[in-house]
């Protein structure tokens, strides 16, 4: 595979938005979600803020608002039609308003939160209460006026009523009940052209009966409609309009947003019911999450919510920065789509030796959580969606939990990619297994694996002395609690009880006391030790040390991309690739959920000792302690023990003679050479 260059990539991706663009804009028939849309665009402008010499007049980052088409008069807005800064989560709404805290230092200020509709931005003018003009927002200062087809939206109101409703919320206000003066002077209100989903679905009801072209969305369809050259054509298309903006020459005249909502509504045009007002970023936060699980009962389209100050005079100064005012916010609900590149597929072998492919890709964020790898199933999944290595890919999450792989983006393949070998897969990152395909199946599995065997080797390692050292929790013991069915993974071992025990054969009061205390004891391991104990492949002592050093928690390790686990010193690509299997294999991630909910908590401790980022190496045996031993001593004292001489090894402990290429490597690199009593002087202190 060749990586392709960041300027062919943005090429590329150019391109390939301008066609996506071309079928949703000017056909009406979008080919992808919006969402995988927005995350190429998002890696567009990533890389063109990375390499600013390559953004050219063309790229569709450079699109200012949305195009002017012919057709229409142009019209000046009365003040600028501004869009919203986009917000993901609850952080940025944070910093949101602390932004506004700091400049409105001292003062309280209300939140006003609606739903934000999708559909496309329009502005009614009315003059002494008559509708004269309706205008798109076009560029933001300029839009087209499409006062002829608005006319026939039959909720926009072509003259307004004063008071359908008193305004009985403003108590105290001079402005209570008195709409009269909206009647008077220019009136323009604000709102969104949306075509309700019913309607959309009936339409394309009548459509399918007539043997028609469906149309795609809602929103398309709202924005072409209104674009029509023909009101006549516009007028059989249900469009509806909602406001969330009023707006008059003396802004004393409408004290907040939700007055703003109040009037509109006096006025007879609909505002949403659900816009309230908030004291506290938590109540907005509420609204939020609401919204977000209940947006499907919404009379029509949503992908967020729009957050704002609730009184307009402190709008006003908190300013504008670009085209957002800094008073107000779109918070975005997750994308459920989102695209990535392919870095690796690694294969996880689960308990009953099924080996099941894993892509593993850069991170990336799918309906609100970091996705970092995604279960290919097997190779004929492989081979249906003909994914590679280098591809970018679509991703969403099945059921919402599960992220999949949905398809590859085949117009951005980097050239000379290869179709991918399972077998070669199989036989280069297991080469000491045999595979098999049973007949019928499409699972490749290992031969002669004895999930019952694999299930008690493993605990046995996991009550091992060099991993969590559990007390009498050997062979024997171990053998008869998978035979007794009482243990089923490694968690299993902490939910024994006495009872238990003594209901097999082997054990007594005295020694079924003992096991329970034994494994009751472990259950706060040093992280170390825990990860050595869960038995992932090529993950040695030494490894472990280093996992735990880098990632400190369990958590972290198991959200740690490729490129972090490879960032650790001694961890190559190898290792890398067997821990993500290791933790992509959804019975291990059930086992790490068990481990924790049966209170297991291992935990770090910062390393201490004199020989911290001290690095050892020991070669030919040593008179006085083993290498075990020795291994044991150098680590203790906050050490590291390494297997072969590299850049960053400290000292080379020389049992007997050492050979030409290892003095040689160990003196280019400045290790220095010590011999067995210097080693234990160095780890006595004498
Ligand atoms: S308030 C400065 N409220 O979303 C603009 N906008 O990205 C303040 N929209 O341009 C707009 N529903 O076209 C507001 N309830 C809502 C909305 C809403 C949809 C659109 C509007 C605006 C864009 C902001």
């Amino acid at each position: 595979m060749t990586q392709n260059q960041p300027s062919e990539r943005i090429t590329e991706l150019r391109h390939l938005l301008a066609t996506y663009s071309y079928h949703y804009h000017v056909l009406d028939s979008p080919t992808v979600d919006n969402s995988v849309y927005d995350s190429l665009y998002g890696e567009l402008k990533k890389l063109e803020a990375k390499y600013p010499e390559l953004v050219t007049s063309d790229s569709p980052t450079q699109r200012v608002g949305s195009e002017l088409l012919g057709g229409f008069k142009k019209v000046t807005h009365s003040t600028r039609m501004l869009s919203l800064n986009d917000v993901f989560d609850q952080a940025e709404v944070e910093a949101w308003v602390k932004r506004i805290d700091k400049l409105l230092p001292g003062r309280t200020h209300e939140f006003f939160a609606d739903i934000k509709m999708d559909g496309l931005a329009c502005a009614l003018i009315y003059e002494d209460g008559v509708l004269k003009q309706a205008i798109t927002r076009g560029d933001s200062f300029i839009g087209e006026d499409v006062t002829a087809n608005v006319r026939t939206i039959k909720n926009v109101p072509l003259r307004l009523v004063a008071a359908h409703k008193p305004i009985q919320r403003l108590q105290g206000d001079t402005l209570q009940n008195d709409m009269s003066k909206f009647l008077v002077g220019r009136t323009e209100i604000r709102g969104e052209i949306v075509m309700l989903k019913k309607d959309f679905a009936a339409l394309n009801d009548q459509r399918k009966k007539a043997g028609l072209p469906l149309f795609a969305n809602p929103r398309n369809l709202a924005a072409g409609t209104i674009r029509q050259l023909d009101p006549r054509l516009v007028a059989e298309r249900p469009l509806s309009f909602r406001a969330y903006d009023l707006l008059r020459d003396n802004p004393r005249d409408i004290p907040t947003n939700s007055f703003a909502y109040e009037a509109i509504r006096a006025l007879g045009i609909v505002a949403n019911p659900q816009a309230s007002t908030f004291t506290s970023l938590s109540s907005v936060m509420q609204f939020v999450h609401e919204w977000d699980t209940k947006r499907n009962v919404l009379p029509f389209n949503t992908d967020g919510l729009v957050i704002k100050v609730n009184n307009r005079a402190q709008y006003v100064e908190l300013g504008i920065v670009g085209k957002q005012p800094r008073a107000a916010v779109a918070y975005k609900y997750a994308a459920e789509k989102a695209t990535t590149v392919v870095k690796d597929i690694v294969i996880s072998i689960g308990r009953t030796g099924a080996a099941t492919p894993v892509a593993v890709f850069d991170p990336v964020v799918v309906a609100g959580t970091t996705v970092r790898h995604a279960s290919l199933h097997n190779a004929d999944e492989i081979a249906r969606l003909d994914v590679r290595l280098g591809d970018t890919v679509v991703i969403f999450k099945a059921g919402d939990i599960i992220p999949q792989v949905e398809s590859v983006v085949f117009e951005l393949r980097p050239t000379n990619t290869k179709t991918v070998d399972y077998r070669q897969l199989l036989a280069e990152q297991y080469p000491e297994l045999e595979f098999y395909r049973p007949e019928g199946d499409v699972v490749y599995r290992v031969k002669g694996a004895d999930s019952d065997l694999m299930l008690k080797r493993g605990v046995q390692y996991y009550a091992s002395k060099g991993a969590l050292d559990i007390d009498t929790l050997g062979e024997k013991n171990v053998v008869m609690l998978v035979d007794a069915g009482l243990v089923k993974d490694l968690a299993d071992i902490y939910t024994l009880t006495v009872d238990d025990l003594l209901k097999l054969d082997r054990f007594a009061g005295v020694s079924a006391n003992k096991l329970i205390g034994a494994i009751a004891d472990k259950k706060t391991p040093p992280l170390e030790k825990f990860i050595l104990g869960l038995g992932i492949r090529h993950v040695g002592t030494q490894t472990a040390i280093d996992l735990a050093n880098m990632f400190m928690t369990v958590d972290r390790l198991q959200q740690a991309s490729i490129d972090q686990l490879e960032a650790v010193d001694g961890i190559g690509k190898v290792i890398a690739e067997s821990i993500i299997a290791w933790f992509a294999d959804p019975d291990n991630e059930g086992l790490i959920e068990k481990f924790a909910r049966l209170g297991v908590k291992p935990f770090y401790q910062k390393k201490t000792g004199k020989l911290v980022g001290q690095n050892f190496v020991i070669t030919g045996s040593l008179e006085t302690l083993s290498r075990d031993e020795a291994a044991d001593r150098i680590r203790s004292l906050g050490g590291t023990f390494q297997t072969a001489v590299a850049k960053d090894t400290t000292y080379l402990v020389a049992g007997g003679k050492v050979g030409a290429s290892k003095l040689q490597k160990a003196e280019s690199y400045g290790t220095k050479i010590i011999n067995e009593q210097q080693f234990i002087k160095l780890i006595e202190g004498l």
